[in-house]
């Protein structure tokens, strides 16, 4: 496997040689196709992944069956990590929502990583600190915001994330069936469907297969608020 992403990501960009093959013996490479999980809720597991390519969506069942989406992750981006830390199951289920290419970290190796180079531990809390927030105000907005609110706000974040400039907008080619981020707002498909049918009508974005375009950013950051 290339090394050079994960030696260049955030977490890793200050350890030295002898850090980073540490963290990267026993490195396993993983392939996964749309739909395919690597691991699902409850199970025990003593790897953190490290996201090369694709996207991973972070699901949680809800008691009557349902599934509710607690992030979508791209490029970059560590998931697995929490029994680290926390020793538990896992908190989620982790599904490619594309073609996806993850590097599996054993947690231990990550563990001794920490002890030679305690700056990867700073790097790690801000990860975690960036992740409460989210948390957090995805939760005030379940409270305070309607579902157009919701879904505007969850456009304009996946489009910071995977936006890219378009002729006529921000092409955010999230790779979610409009279920899927049904699950990540909150609500039904069907009141996620009138927002967007909504949105398209006034001309602020267009839908694509398992994409939108963003034509007026404006609109949509004043409908989030
Ligand atoms: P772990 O519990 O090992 O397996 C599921 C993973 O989902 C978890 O580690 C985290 O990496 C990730 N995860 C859990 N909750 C959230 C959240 N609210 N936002 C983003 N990622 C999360």
């Amino acid at each position: 496997m290339d090394l050079d992403e994960l030696r260049r990501a955030p977490l890793f960009a200050t350890v030295d040689d002898d850090a980073f093959s540490t963290l990267t013996d026993q490195l396993t490479e993983v392939e996964l196709s749309r739909g395919k999980s690597i691991f699902h809720e409850g199970e025990e597991g003593d790897e953190l992944y490290f996201i090369t390519s694709g996207k991973i969506k972070l699901g949680r069942a809800t008691p009557d069956g349902r599934e509710n989406l607690l992030a979508v992750l791209g490029p970059g981006e560590i998931f697995g990590e929490m029994a680290l830390f926390n020793p538990a199951p896992r908190t989620a289920t982790a599904t490619a929502v594309s073609e996806t290419v993850l590097a599996g970290l054993k947690h231990e190796n990550l563990k001794k990583v920490i002890h030679q180079a305690p700056e990867v531990s700073v790097q790690l809390l801000r990860a975690l600190a960036q992740r409460l927030s989210r948390t957090n105000e995805s939760l005030a907005d379940l409270v305070f915001s309607d579902v157009p609110g919701r879904v505007a706000k969850a456009l304009l974040d996946l489009a910071d994330r995977f936006g890219r400039p378009a002729p006529d907008g921000v092409l955010v080619a999230h790779e979610l069936t409009q279920e899927e981020l049904a699950q990540l707002v909150g609500a039904s498909r069907e009141t996620v469907n009138k927002a967007l049918a909504e949105f398209v009508q006034r001309g602020w974005l267009r839908l694509e297969a398992r994409a939108v375009v963003i034509l007026d950013i404006q609109r949509i950051r004043q409908r989030s608020r």
